[in-house]
Parts: structure tokens; C-alpha cells; sequence
């Protein structure tokens, strides 16, 4: 770190648009001014996102995101020193639309221009300082639960990060998503699930995990175990989600988070670090939630669950990394293009 830096008001406006949010977020140094999403709701009507909706959306929501990220952050363009977005991976056309903006407004204002890793930012995330949060110390273990990874990785260093384990197949969120799609609920389903998991038995039913290589996961053959079971119990009784839906929900929440319990918990042995800190959308997950929280007091675990408005795709989130980076005098290129796939 630049230790001249460091004692700077470094204000790092932040654009992430790898998906279906736009989000603008101003920063100063590691506090967060503003954080502004626009959901995009289109794709409700599609059960999923449709990336060529998505891209559009963004075009229309991003000069008023930003605006809006300024405004309620008090903060001229002027007084930026940086320009942050997210390079990869998701989705590319949603992505092009952050990148080319970014790099547009970087030239323009004559500032540096940071670009973001979105997996490096779920897990950065927990560096943002806010009365709510607890700041883990190096070494730690995150684990990276959303819509599109799930992974583990140990974090030694800001910016010195391992892959451990990770999916082979589904992601967590996608597995939520696709088993509330078959209950017949909206998308995204993942909240929906967790909302009735909370009303129902987790011992109803049980469904099979995977077996994959310890720090690895698997959810497709959950996706179609649920399947055949639905099949199975709808052919008896045509109404059984009516009556049994709090049940099932529950059943499928308790599969799901021991699982990741018990990844987390063969990372520990395998590294021998106990500081977990979770990161991405079903990190919002009420079920994970308390199973950490218990971890803490039976195993001794020390564990950081972010707030709620840093777990779902947010531009603090790539704020905070772009001030990290900031710090070292890191600029990107303007010949930096998104990626749909972007190494680790
Ligand atoms: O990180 P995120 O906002 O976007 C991606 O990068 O994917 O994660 C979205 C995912 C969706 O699959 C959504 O269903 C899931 O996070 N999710 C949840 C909960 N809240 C969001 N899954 C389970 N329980 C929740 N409470
Ligand atoms: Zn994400």
C-alpha cells in the first residue's frame, strides 16, 4: 500500500453491470457514500434472465444510476479520483455496457480507470467499513455462494486469493432457483424458498447430497432428485404442494445448507484456518446464516456474514476493490475489454 495514499480523501465511483442489476456506487476512501441498484424486473416474466433484455436495461439505466449514485453520495464528478467496474465474469452484452461507460467517463474526467474482478469484489466486500460488519483477518476461508459460482477460496492477501473448491456443475443459487421453478414459484425463487423453509419441517423429506471431492460441489443431481420426487408425490395426490409446500421448502433449505456446512467444514480441516467469511446472494440466506452462527459456539469458528446490501450484486462492492487497488497506484489500460470468462 501507498502510505501517502492511504492518508488521501480518495472518492472511487463504481459501476457493476455483469448481470441483471445496474448498480453505481461512490466511495469514500473504504466507506461507502452511496450504493445504488435498478433490478431489473423483465425477467420475472421469462423465469430467468435473458441476457439480451438485460443489455438493453442496462443501456437504459445507467446514466441515471450514476447520476443518482452521485447525487445521493453529495459528490461533483470532478471530485472523483477513479473510475471502477466490473471487467468479468458474467453475462457480455450486460457487461460491455459498464465497461464502455466506465472507460467513456474515465477519459472524459481524465481520472484512472480500475477494473474489477466480480468473484475478487463478493469477497473483498467484507473490507467495507460500516458499523455492521467485522473486518476478518488474513488468513481466511470465504465461500462464495450465488446465482452463477459457488466456491471456496483461501484468501492470504487482498489480492492474494486460491481457489480451493468450487461446483462442478450448478451453482447454489441456480440449484434454489431451479427447485423454486419446479414448485412453481417466481423467479428468482432462492428468497421465496428460504421465506418458506422458515414455516416448515426440515426432517419431511429427505433428498440425497451429491458425493463430489471434498472441497467440491454438485447440485444437479438435487435439481433432479427433487424432480422425480414431486413426480412421485403429485401422482398420489395432485394437491400435495398445497398442503406440503412449507415442508418440502424447509426439507430443501436443510439439504442445501448442511451441505455447505459440511464443504466448510472439510476446509477447515484441509487449511486449518477457522475465519469464514461468506460472500453473493444466498449468503442472504437465513438457513446459512444460523448455521454459522452455530458453528461459531459449537466449533469455535469465527465467522462474517455481510450486510444484506453487500451479499446481492452491488457496486460497493466493486468499490471497495477499486480503492484496495487504488491504493497499490494500479491503473488499467484503455484497451481493457470485458470478459464473460475472467480468470481468478
Ligand atoms: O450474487 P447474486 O445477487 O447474483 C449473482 O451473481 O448470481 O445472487 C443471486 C442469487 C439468486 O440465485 C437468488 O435466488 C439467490 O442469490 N438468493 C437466495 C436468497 N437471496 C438471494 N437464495 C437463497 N436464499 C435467499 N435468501
Ligand atoms: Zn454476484
Amino acid at each position: 500500500m501507498n502510505q501517502t495514499l492511504l492518508s488521501k480523501d480518495i472518492f472511487i465511483l463504481a459501476i457493476e453491470s455483469s448481470c441483471d442489476d445496474t448498480a453505481a456506487a461512490v466511495l469514500h476512501n473504504d466507506q461507502v457514500l452511496s450504493n445504488v441498484v435498478a433490478n431489473q424486473e423483465i425477467h420475472r416474466a421469462y423465469g430467468g434472465v435473458v441476457p439480451e433484455l438485460a443489455s438493453r436495461a442496462h443501456q437504459q439505466n445507467i446514466v441515471p444510476v450514476v447520476h443518482q449514485a452521485l447525487q445521493q453520495a453529495n459528490i461533483d464528478k470532478n471530485q472523483l479520483s477513479a473510475i471502477a467496474f466490473t471487467q468479468g465474469p458474467g453475462l457480455m452484452g450486460s457487461l460491455l455496457v459498464g465497461t464502455s461507460f466506465a472507460k467513456s467517463l474515465s477519459l472524459g474526467l481524465n481520472i484512472p480507470l480500475i477494473n474489477v474482478h466480480h468473484m475478487h469484489a463478493h469477497i473483498l466486500a467484507h473490507f467495507i467499513k460500516d458499523p455492521e460488519q467485522t473486518i476478518p483477518e488474513f488468513p481466511f476461508i470465504a465461500l462464495t455462494i450465488s446465482g452463477g459460482h459457488t466456491q471456496i477460496v483461501l484468501v492470504k492477501d487482498y489480492f492474494d486469493m486460491k481457489i480451493i473448491g468450487e461446483t462442478i456443475d450448478d451453482a447454489v443459487g441456480e440449484a434454489y432457483d431451479k427447485s423454486a421453478k419446479m414448485l412453481g414459484l417466481p423467479y428468482p425463487g432462492g428468497p421465496l424458498i428460504d421465506r418458506y423453509a422458515k414455516l416448515g419441517n426440515p426432517h419431511a423429506y429427505s433428498f440425497p447430497k451429491p458425493k463430489v471431492d471434498p472441497l467440491n460441489f454438485s447440485f444437479s443431481g438435487l435439481k433432479t432428485a427433487i424432480l422425480y420426487f414431486l413426480e412421485q408425490q403429485q401422482a398420489q395426490d395432485p394437491n400435495f404442494l398445497e398442503h406440503a409446500m412449507n415442508d418440502v421448502c424447509a426439507s430443501i433449505q436443510k439439504t442445501i445448507v448442511d451441505y455447505l456446512m459440511e464443504k466448510l467444514a472439510n476446509a477447515v480441516v484441509q487449511t486449518g484456518v477457522n475465519r469464514i467469511a461468506i460472500g453473493g446472494g444466498v449468503s442472504a440466506n437465513s438457513g446459512i446464516r444460523s448455521a454459522l452462527a452455530q458453528a461459531e459456539s459449537d466449533l469455535g469458528w469465527k465467522t462474517h456474514v455481510p450486510k444484506f446490501a453487500y451479499c446481492t450484486d452491488n457496486a460497493a462492492m466493486i468499490g471497495i476493490v477499486g480503492y484496495l487497488k487504488y491504493l497499490t497506484g494500479y491503473q488499467a489500460n484503455h484497451n481493457v475489454a470485458a470478459k464473460s470468462r475472467l480468470t481468478f
